[in-house]
């Protein structure tokens, strides 16, 4: 994989109103800008319909939302390591909570992703389906209570002990795998706290893709690391 400075922030920009047409470039230069000015290693996610675009002019890392354990070839509507890698992406989210995938392509979508130099970011729901995640090797684990995406009560508040049993569980596994944590994430104390955590990282959205002014939102949110 490519190497991501620690910690990092990933922003997924999800498929939200604010990031269609040309929304996701404005919304990955806000990004970039904050990077730029802090200093901190913030990674985009944008839609797959922007990612070429995004690859093309940014100096920050640009990943998919989403990547399937398909080779190159007859598979109509899907997105292979291949043709993300092609768009100058430097990695995909696998297994979201909104688009989940069954275990025995996450182990395939892994190892497509390693063939062509994808970081591998495969995103789980509780500390066991973290540490069955982490035995596929991926770069990273996203852990993600699911009931408290997109809400206002960060995973960090509602349940740190999934944070740290998670970190626990995935170095018993894997000590190279590095783990993030989101969830309802929107301030820069749920940032500190969940590094406090152990996390090396967060996975977040809504905090800054719905912000009303996304530069000083990212701004807040990476103020302590
Ligand atoms: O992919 C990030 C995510 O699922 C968390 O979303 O809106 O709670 O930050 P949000």
């Amino acid at each position: 994989m490519s190497e991501l400075r620690l910690p990092a922030v990933i922003v997924n920009f999800k498929a939200y109103a604010e990031v269609e047409g040309a929304g996701a470039l404005r919304l990955a230069e806000a990004c970039q800008e904050v990077a730029e000015q802090t200093g901190v290693s913030i990674v985009v996610c944008p839609p797959a319909t922007s990612l070429g675009e995004i690859s093309r002019v940014a100096t920050i890392p640009v990943y998919a939302q989403h990547v399937d354990a398909r080779r190159p070839g007859a598979a109509t509507g899907r997105l292979t390591p291949e043709l993300i890698r092609a768009t100058g992406a430097k990695g995909s989210l696998i297994n979201h909570s909104e688009h989940r995938l069954l275990l025995a392509d996450i182990g395939a979508v892994v190892t497509m992703c390693r063939e062509n130099d994808l970081t591998t970011v495969v995103c789980t729901d509780t500390s066991a389906t973290s540490a069955g995640a982490a035995s596929l090797g991926p770069d990273f684990i996203a852990v993600e209570p699911p009931e408290l995406i997109g809400g206002n009560i960060s995973v960090t508040d509602a349940q740190p002990e999934v944070v740290e049993h998670t970190v626990k569980a995935v170095q018993r596994i894997d000590e190279n795998v590095r783990v993030l944590c989101g969830a309802g994430i929107k301030t820069g104390r749920d940032v500190k706290r969940a590094v406090e955590l152990g996390a090396d990282g967060v996975l977040l959205a809504s905090g800054v893709v719905k912000a009303k002014e996304p530069t000083k939102a990212l701004a807040d949110l990476v103020q302590y690391l």
